[in-house]
């Protein structure tokens, strides 16, 4: 029988890789790396204990790729030269200590950077103020700045900051993957958003010009390390926008989850607050439905307020294959061996977050 307990703690293959459940650490970020942007032992202790709880799969927190305008935030880890490989190499070994098995999101903030040590301008596809401010327990305040438009160099250059840092990340570094950061209004999602893409050259206008961008990064990851080792993240609500939706409904959904298909990706990673719900409107299919119906040979991780079993059951029977957490896994490290030992788990508290979201001294292992 398929009970929401046995389904998830299944073992899944993603490609040649073998989880031990189908339960994933979602990416978190946490400010709690060098100011040069070194992952530290603070971090490591921390990612240990998710592997040590049982998480088949950790996906990190989003980490810059270049050292132009990829940066977002203080204190954010990077993976852009030697050095900051080496030091995720610490952390992807203490993972694969308990046959945990890591993936580095590598993300470009855009226009939504409000900390980047090597310059102080921000990018993006076109000059829009992006909505909402900038967030505090993340060392920002007040509006977000006016991001200069990205020039046919700025974007080469932030394609081939993906692509290198992919290379760092399997390399050295020591990651079993990468998942490319396409969600959340970060710069891949500034692309694929109606409103703060207006541009009319190869990468505006329709959808399927405006994932081209994501669409190219996947095939410099790609060139480096190879289709089965990438995943890509897509959402439609975003850190500065929570309750944005694709202007082109379903249709959007079909040429995004198609198209990513057809750039031969290993998984793709949908997000939205309630996973479960429809996707649209009040009723219709899930956003993981749909991501199952356009995309049907590549696996499927849903991601949003999952925590629950039954929200759990009700999306792997949508068509996910992996069930992602995040806040959840923050209240219980240790979320699968709870699940196998049928344990409660524990309420997420707030703030943990508070007042600045870094790593605290009570989620050390
Ligand atoms: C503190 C915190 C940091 C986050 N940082 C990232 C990030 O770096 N990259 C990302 O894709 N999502 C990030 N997210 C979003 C989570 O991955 C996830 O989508 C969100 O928490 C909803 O899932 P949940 O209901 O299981 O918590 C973050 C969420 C939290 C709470």
């Amino acid at each position: 029988m398929n009970t929401p307990g046995k389904k998830i703690l299944d073992t899944f293959d993603i490609g040649d890789l073998k989880l031990k459940n189908r339960l994933a650490v979602a990416p978190m970020t946490r400010v709690s790396a060098t100011e040069q942007g070194s992952a530290s032992e603070t971090m490591g202790r921390y990612y240990e204990r998710f592997a040590k709880g049982g998480f088949g799969l950790v996906i990190t927190e989003g980490i810059y790729t270049d050292q132009k305008f990829a940066q977002g935030y203080r204190f954010q880890p990077g993976i852009t030269d030697a050095e900051q490989a080496l030091a995720w190499r610490a952390i992807t070994s203490r993972i694969h200590r308990h046959q945990g098995l890591i993936f580095a999101q590598l993300m470009h903030a855009g226009a939504l950077s409000q900390g980047n040590r090597f310059l102080s301008e921000t990018a993006g596809p076109s000059a829009i103020r992006p909505k909402g401010e900038q967030m505090k327990f993340y060392y920002g305040e007040g509006q977000y700045a006016v991001p200069r438009v990205m020039t046919d160099e700025d974007i080469a250059d932030a394609i081939e900051g993906f692509g290198n840092a992919a290379r760092l990340a399997v390399g050295s570094a020591g990651f079993d993957g990468v998942e490319i950061h396409g969600a959340n209004g970060y710069l891949l999602d500034q692309f694929l958003t109606d409103y703060t893409n207006l541009r009319t050259d190869r990468w505006g206008a329709s959808v399927r010009d405006r994932i081209a961008l994501t669409l190219e990064v996947i095939k410099a990851v790609r060139a480096v390390v190879g289709g089965a080792r990438v995943g890509v993240r897509i959402s439609q609500g975003k850190v500065n926008d929570y309750a944005h939706k694709w202007a082109e409904g379903e249709a959007a959904a079909e040429t995004i989850f198609g198209s990513l298909e057809d750039a031969g990706i290993q998984y793709i990673h949908v997000t939205e607050h309630k996973a479960w719900e429809p996707a649209f409107s009040e009723s219709g299919p899930s956003l993981v439905s749909l991501a199952r119906r356009y995309a049907p040979r590549v696996a499927i991780v849903a991601n949003g307020g999952l925590d629950n079993p039954q929200h759990a059951e009700h999306v792997l029977n949508d068509g996910a294959d992996i069930v992602a957490l995040g806040k959840g896994a923050l209240a219980n490290p240790d979320y699968p061996n709870r699940l196998l030992m049928n344990q409660p788990m524990k309420e997420f508290d707030f703030s943990l977050l508070g007042p600045i979201a870094n790593i605290k001294d009570s989620e050390l292992a």
